[in-house]
C-alpha cells in the first residue's frame, strides 16, 4: 500500500525558506544532494487505478513480473559478458549473434518494468536488487569455452521460458490480458527464438567431410 506522502509544517518551512533564498539571487545552481523518504515501496501497488483489474490481481502479478524482470536482466548480461569473452574459430559470427540477442533482451527488460509501472507496482532496478531475486545461476568471472558460454545461456533460457509461460496462464486466469500478451508474444516467442539460434552451435557437424 502506498503512504502518502507526510509533510510536516517544520519541513514545510524550510522549502519555503529555501524557494526565497533562491528566488532574486539564483537562478542558475542545480539544487543537487536532495535526498528524501522513497514515495512508493518496492513490492507494493497503488490502491486505486483506472485499470479494471484489482489491487490484489496487480499485487500478485507484479510480484511475479519482477523475477521475470530479474532473470531477463541476468540474461541480458549474461549476453553481453559472452559477446564479450567468447573466442575461437566460430568468434566474429557469435560475437555479433550474442550482442544481437542483448539488444533484444534489453527491449525485453524495458517492456517488462514499464508492465510493472503501468499495473501500479515497482520494478526492480538495480544489479544488487536482481542478484538477489533472479533463478538464473551465476556464472563465474573468468572466460569460459564456447560450449559452456552456450549451454549457461541456454539455462537461462529455459527457466525464463518455464517462468514465463506459467506466469501468462495466471495472468489471463486472473483477466489480465495485457501481461497475458506481452509474455506470450514478446517473453516466450522472443526466448524461444534465441535459444533455437544459439542451440544450432550445440550441433556436431562436420565442416569438410560429410560422415
Ligand atoms: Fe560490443
Amino acid at each position: 500500500m502506498v503512504t502518502a506522502t507526510e509533510t510536516s509544517p517544520a519541513k514545510e518551512s524550510v522549502h519555503e525558506s529555501t524557494r526565497e533564498s533562491v528566488k532574486g539571487t539564483d537562478m542558475v545552481t542545480p539544487h543537487a544532494r536532495q535526498h528524501a523518504k522513497e514515495i512508493q515501496k518496492f513490492g507494493t501497488v497503488i490502491q486505486r487505478l483506472p485499470l479494471g483489474l484489482s489491487a490484489n490481481v496487480r499485487e500478485e502479478l507484479t510480484a511475479q513480473l519482477n523475477f521475470l524482470l530479474a532473470d531477463t536482466i541476468t540474461l541480458r548480461d549474461l549476453y553481453k559478458k559472452s559477446h564479450w569473452q567468447v573466442s575461437g574459430p566460430t568468434f566474429y559470427q557469435l560475437h555479433l549473434l550474442f550482442d544481437k540477442h542483448f539488444g533484444e533482451q534489453a527491449e525485453m527488460v524495458d517492456s517488462l518494468a514499464e508492465r510493472i509501472q503501468t499495473l501500479g507496482g515497482v520494478s526492480l532496478a538495480m544489479a544488487a536488487d536482481v542478484a538477489e531475486m533472479t533463478r538464473v545461476p551465476r556464472p563465474p568471472k573468468g572466460r569460459e569455452e564456447v560450449p559452456v558460454q552456450i549451454s549457461r545461456l541456454l539455462e537461462a533460457h529455459e527457466i525464463i521460458l518455464k517462468a514465463a509461460r506459467s506466469l501468462s496462464r495466471k495472468a489471463a486466469d486472473l483477466g489480465d490480458d495485457g501481461t497475458n500478451d506481452l509474455i506470450v508474444s514478446d517473453i516466450v516467442r522472443g526466448n524461444e527464438l534465441q535459444a533455437w539460434f544459439i542451440s544450432e552451435h550445440l550441433v556436431e557437424m562436420p565442416l569438410i567431410n560429410a560422415q
